[in-house]
């Protein structure tokens, strides 16, 4: 029998879900992407070789699997190519192996401007965005005025929607942001051009995903951004413009819910946040930079520096909620080894009370310190080894702990950047 499994991130993204995918690609025969854009950046390790993919589902570093960017996805073209060109020229790209959905939405050079001509408006309100004109192309999305990857098909309809958003982007882009706007035919011919280049992956990939259920395929659902990033669901309004939770993959990708067989969430030992927002656990001064540094804190796609902090249990049971988690991925143990201590926020004070559920309001969170508890470090390299019982007694201890705060099983360590280094004590594949 196939399996469908969803792995999403439950933190602010940046959960180390490349490496994992990656591992788990291996037991699918599709890996889709059904959110987001290249706001993501998956880093994963291939023996000596770091891959960074932006829009490519992992799945395209193990030949034979079919890569799908689904329907919720937003798709740079630019962007997408240099990736197939990047993929290719390191032998790892197999044209027959890549499908695109017709309804993915385009980002379009002007998403882009309106992108980082607002967040210079907001000034020290900013949101902190990746400046990739995600937040705009999915505005469009939902304005019903965007122009999807189907419409690169048709040059004469793809004229007709760039001419109509060109009127109302570039009276906006000039007027309010005071930036350039737009020719069409510039636009117009750099499109078509890319259209020759994509058209021939663009596809109805509902219709493909959904004959793969039917012959029993197993089919990973490869989530971007993390659960408190969600546009519902996260700490609004710092968070991106698409729903990054478990339930996204059937929207995303036009299968239905019923067909997803397991949900497994993805998280740090310890916590990081990129951009702006409330950040409860945030460490601050040496600690924090010990942290960033150990574990590579820099954004796969901005290489901006990561905020680190604490592991905060508060905000993980939130995630385990909204996403009904039956399996919990713990990353970057290893990146603990060397404390004397670890804390972990078990609850908050606000307002001089303990809470325990998560408030996704931005003033209440920005004012909930966090209450820690605290266990013993392990002092001891982890990343060779392979088994649970292998672990240090106080990392042991550590797991176990955060497994009951949250109420859910971990299911794989991971303790280092490459594939072989993970403890897998059970694959979602076979829950
Ligand atoms: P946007 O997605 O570029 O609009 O950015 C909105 C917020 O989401 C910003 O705080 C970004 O730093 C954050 N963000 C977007 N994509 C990622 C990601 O892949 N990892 C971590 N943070 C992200």
């Amino acid at each position: 029998m196939g399996k469908n499994v969803v792995v999403i991130g439950i933190q602010w993204g940046d959960e180390g879900k490349g490496k994992i995918v990656d591992i788990l690609s291996e037991h699918a025969d599709i890996v889709v992407r059904f959110q987001g854009g290249n706001n993501a950046g998956h880093t994963v390790v291939v023996g000596t070789e770091k891959f960074i993919l932006h829009l490519i589902p992992s799945g395209i570093l193990h030949p034979g699997k079919t890569c799908i960017i689904g329907n919720g996805v937003v798709i740079d073209p630019e962007v997408l190519l240099d990736e197939i060109g990047t993929l290719a020229s390191r032998g790892h790209f197999r044209a027959e192996d890549l499908v695109i959905s017709k309804d993915a939405h385009l980002i379009m050079p002007y998403h882009k401007r309106i992108d980082i001509g607002r967040e210079r408006l907001r000034g020290g309100r900013k949101l902190g965005t990746t400046g990739r004109g995600i937040g705009p192309a999915y505005e469009d999305k939902v304005a019903r005025c965007g122009i999807r990857c189907g419409d690169l098909l048709s040059e004469e309809d793809f004229r007709l929607k760039l001419r109509l958003n060109l009127h109302e982007k570039n009276h906006y882009l000039r007027t309010i942001l005071h930036e350039e706007g737009f020719e069409i035919h510039e636009i117009y011919h750099k499109y078509m051009a890319y259209a020759e280049k994509i058209g021939r992956y663009i596809k109805d990939t509902s219709i493909l995903l959904n004959e793969a259920i039917e012959h029993n395929r197993s089919i990973l659902f490869e989530g971007a951004q993390g659960t408190l990033l969600d546009i519902d669901h996260g700490t609004y309004p710092y968070v991106t413009s698409s729903n990054t939770v478990a339930g996204e993959a059937a929207i995303g990708s036009g299968i239905g819910p019923t067909r997803i067989d397991t949900v497994i969430g993805i998280s740090k030992a310890y916590t990081t946040r990129v951009g702006e927002g409330p950040f409860p656990t945030e460490l601050k001064g040496e600690e924090a930079e010990r942290m960033r540094e150990h574990g590579g804190e820099y954004g796969a796609t901005t290489g901006r520096p990561r905020r680190c902090g604490w592991f905060d249990a508060v905000a993980a049971r939130y995630s385990v909620r909204i996403n009904g988690l039956q399996g919990l991925v713990l990353t970057k143990l290893d990146v603990l080894d060397d404390l004397d201590e670890i804390k972990i926020c078990t609850a908050y004070r606000y307002k001089g009370e303990i809470i325990r559920d998560f408030p996704t309001e931005t003033t209440v969170l920005s004012s909930c310190e966090p209450v820690y508890e605290t266990m013993e470090g392990w002092k001891e390299k982890t990343s060779e080894i392979k088994s649970l019982d292998g672990l240090p007694k106080n990392a042991r201890a550590y797991i176990k702990r955060l497994e009951e705060l949250l109420g859910v099983e971990i299911i794989i360590i991971s303790v280092g950047a490459k594939r072989k280094e993970a403890i897998i004590l059970k694959n979602p594949f076979d829950l």
